[in-house]
């Protein structure tokens, strides 16, 4: 998978990548990240990418100019299967839409900043518009970080064992069972003994149901899909 960024904060965005499991995908060249600052797409001695909105109101709002030379020349090179923009007022993530995105090939992640972009943006370039919940950020790039998490994790062979993206909490509408690691008892608190049984139907049967209280106790909304 290739991941092209456009952004105003390139310097903002790069950590996530550099660390842990993102940095691993990269190295083990299971995907590509690259970063596009805006500001290398303008015309003015300012670097402007913004300017006042018309019809008035507060807030400035991202320019078609330099987004549209970005992502022509991003296009000119390869084919995009999704062209996304970050923005509060875009489909809730979900990881239904990681599942999705996981399987492209390549992806713009346009990252919005102050009131947001030029809706000519959005109506000529953008195949989906994304929100990471209902709350306003500065910038989409904590959100296209988040996205990009999510999404990469994904990728067969990103994490070492196989199975584990799939028990997950989301994966099958459930949140993920309570689990434990040593020791036995901790002062006075003392792990489920089923958990040492040996019997792994057992074992599953319990984290399932486990799995299923969790969801029904915490968000009995997912259990209504
Ligand atoms: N940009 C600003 N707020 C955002 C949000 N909640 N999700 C994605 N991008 C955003």
């Amino acid at each position: 998978m290739r991941i092209d960024i456009i952004t105003v904060l390139p310097e903002l965005l790069k950590s996530p990548f550099e660390a842990s499991i993102l940095k691993r995908a990269i190295e083990a060249n299971l995907v590509e990240v690259h970063f596009h600052n805006l500001r290398d797409y303008t015309t003015d001695k300012y670097k402007s990418v913004d300017d006042y909105q018309f019809g008035g109101g507060a807030g400035m709002v991202m320019m078609v100019e330099p987004i549209d030379k970005c992502i022509t020349k991003l296009q000119s090179q390869r084919n995009y299967d999704e062209i996304i923009y970050m923005t509060p007022d875009g489909e809730t993530l979900n990881q239904g839409i990681a599942n999705q995105l996981s399987l492209h090939k390549n992806m713009i992640i346009l990252c919005g900043h102050y009131k947001g972009v030029d809706q000519r943006v959005r109506d000529k370039f953008i195949t989906k518009e994304i929100s990471i919940g209902d709350y306003v950020l500065s910038g989409g790039e904590l959100g296209a970080a988040v996205l990009c998490d999510a999404v990469i994790r994904l990728i067969p062979g990103v994490l070492g064992n196989e199975t584990s993206a799939l028990t997950d909490s989301f994966q099958d509408n459930l949140l993920a069972p309570p689990i434990y690691t040593r020791p036995r008892e901790y002062k006075g608190m003392k792990v489920p003994e089923i958990l040492f049984s040996g019997n792994f139907p057992k074992i599953e049967k319990w984290r399932e149901e486990q799995a299923y209280k969790r969801t029904q106790e915490r968000r009995p909304d997912l259990l209504k899909d």
